[in-house]
C-alpha cells in the first residue's frame, strides 16, 4: 500500500508515483497469462522513469530518439537489449550510437533509413542486425514493395535481417483485429521466405494492448489475454517478441493533484487543480466525460456534490473531469488519479502557460525516491538574447 499522506505531506503536489511492486506484479501477470514463449519488449516512450526497474523484467528496450538512447544508456541498460527504432535516425546519432558495437538490433523504417543504416555499418566494419518495420498502412515502416527491394540487394556483409517488425496501433481491443495482423504477417513472411529463399527468424509485433482507465469500463482481461496467446501460438517457426508500453506502465502510475480554488457560477460547481490536462493523458478525446479510477485525499464523510474538475491552464479545454459526484470538496484536497504509468508524464503538453513539471517519485518497497524535483518551464519558453531595458 502506498502511503499517499506521507508522499502528500513531504513533496506536495501536482506529483507523479510510479511503483515498482505494482509494475513488476504487472509485468509477472503478463507473462504469467502470455506463456515464456514471447519475450517482452519494453517500448521507453511510455515511461522512461521505470526502465531501469524493467532491465531483469524484459527482454528488450524499444528506443525511438537520440533521448531515449541517452536516457537508458545513462541508466546503464545493456546495449544488449536495446533495439534502436524509430522514424527519424540522424546520421549523427546512428554512427554516435553504433559506437556501441554491442546494441542489439536497429530497426529499418523507410529505404533511406536502410540505405543509412548499411553505409554506416560499412563504413565503420561493424555488422548490424536488423529487424525491417512493415508499414500497417500509415507514416511508419517500409511498404512491402520496399521491403521486398531491400531483401533483393542488401549487402550480407554488413546487414543481417533477422526479421519483421510490426505495430498498427494502441488500445487495440478487437481480437479479430489481431487475428487478421497475425495471419497477413504469418502468410507473408511465408511468401517472403519462399521468394528469397530466406529464413525469417523473429516477429516483433506491437499488440497494443488496452488499458481501461474509466469507471463503468468492463473488460476481461484475463480472457482477452488467453485469446490472444491462441492467436499468436499459431505462429510457427518465428520467434514472436511483444512490444508493450501501455499494457506494462500504465497501472503502476499515479498522478496527485490538489485543489486550490473552488467557484459556482450558473453552469456548476468548479473546481481548480494545481495541474492538469497537461500532466493527465489517458488515451484519445473523451472531452471529460469519463470519471477515471481515483482517489480522494483526505477520506472524510460527507454528502455528495457534482463538481466539475478542471486544471490550471488557460485553456476552456482544460477539464479533467465533468460532472464528477463526490464527497464535499474543500481546498487543499487531493486527487490521486489511478493508471498513469504510460503517457501521461511524456505525452502531455506540459509547456503550455510555463507552469512547472510536476516532482516524479518512486515507491520501491517502503522507499520513497525523489527522482525528479519540479523543474521550471519558464526557462524554456523563455526568449535569449532579446534586449530587456534596466
Ligand atoms: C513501434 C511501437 N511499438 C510499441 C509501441 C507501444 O504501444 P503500446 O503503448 O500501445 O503498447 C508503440 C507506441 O507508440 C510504437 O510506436
Amino acid at each position: 500500500m502506498i502511503d499517499f499522506t506521507k508522499i502528500l505531506k513531504e513533496y506536495g503536489t501536482p506529483s507523479y508515483v510510479y511503483d515498482i511492486d505494482t509494475l513488476y506484479q504487472r509485468v509477472d501477470y503478463l507473462k504469467s497469462k502470455l506463456g515464456n514463449r514471447y519475450d517482452l519488449v519494453y517500448a521507453v516512450k511510455a515511461n522512461s522513469f521505470i526502465a531501469k526497474h524493467l532491465e531483469n523484467k524484459v527482454a528488450r528496450f524499444e528506443i525511438c530518439s537520440p533521448g531515449e538512447f541517452d536516457i537508458c544508456d545513462q541508466l546503464g541498460i545493456s546495449h544488449q537489449k536495446m533495439v534502436i527504432s524509430g522514424v527519424y535516425k540522424d546520421q549523427e546519432t546512428i554512427e554516435r550510437i553504433m559506437m556501441n558495437d554491442d546494441i542489439l538490433k536497429y530497426t529499418v523504417e523507410s529505404f533511406r533509413q536502410y540505405q543509412l543504416l548499411e553505409s554506416l555499418a560499412r563504413k565503420h566494419h561493424h555488422p548490424i542486425h536488423v529487424l525491417i518495420r512493415l508499414t500497417s498502412g500509415n507514416q511508419f515502416g517500409v511498404s512491402e514493395e520496399d521491403l521486398e527491394e531491400i531483401l533483393t540487394i542488401y549487402d550480407k556483409d554488413w546487414i543481417l535481417i533477422d526479421g519483421i517488425e510490426y505495430f498498427s496501433g494502441t488500445q487495440k481491443h478487437s481480437l479479430s483485429r489481431i487475428q487478421k495482423e497475425i495471419t497477413y504477417l504469418t502468410e507473408y513472411m511465408a511468401t517472403l521466405e519462399k521468394r528469397y529463399a530466406i529464413e525469417i527468424e523473429e516477429l516483433e509485433y506491437g499488440p497494443g494492448f488496452p488499458v481501461f482507465y474509466y469507471q463503468g469500463d468492463s473488460f476481461d482481461e484475463e480472457e482477452f489475454l488467453e485469446e490472444v496467446k491462441k492467436i499468436l501460438d499459431t505462429v510457427e517457426n518465428h520467434k514472436v517478441t511483444l512490444e508493450l508500453g501501455r499494457s506494462i506502465a500504465a497501472t503502476c502510475g499515479y498522478y496527485l493533484t490538489s485543489v486550490v480554488d473552488m467557484k459556482t457560477n450558473q453552469y456548476g460547481n468548479y473546481v481548480i487543480l494545481d495541474g492538469g490536462i497537461h500532466h493527465l493523458v489517458y488515451y484519445g478525446q473523451t472531452m471529460a466525460m469519463k470519471v477515471p479510477h481515483y482517489e480522494l485525499l483526505p477520506e472524510r464523510d460527507s454528502e455528495s456534490f457534482d463538481y466539475h474538475l478542471c486544471g490550471s491552464l488557460c485553456t476552456i479545454n482544460d477539464f479533467l473531469v465533468k460532472n464528477i459526484t463526490t464527497r464535499k470538496l474543500e481546498i487543499g484536497d487531493t486527487f490521486v488519479f489511478k493508471n498513469v504509468g504510460a503517457y501521461s508524464s511524456t505525452e502531455g503538453i506540459s509547456l503550455f502557460l510555463s507552469r512547472d513539471l510536476p516532482k516524479v517519485l518512486l515507491c520501491d518497497g517502503d522507499r520513497i525516491l525523489l527522482v525528479r524535483d519540479t523543474i521550471k518551464t519558464s526557462a524554456i519558453n523563455f526568449p535569449n538574447n532579446v534586449e530587456v531595458e534596466e
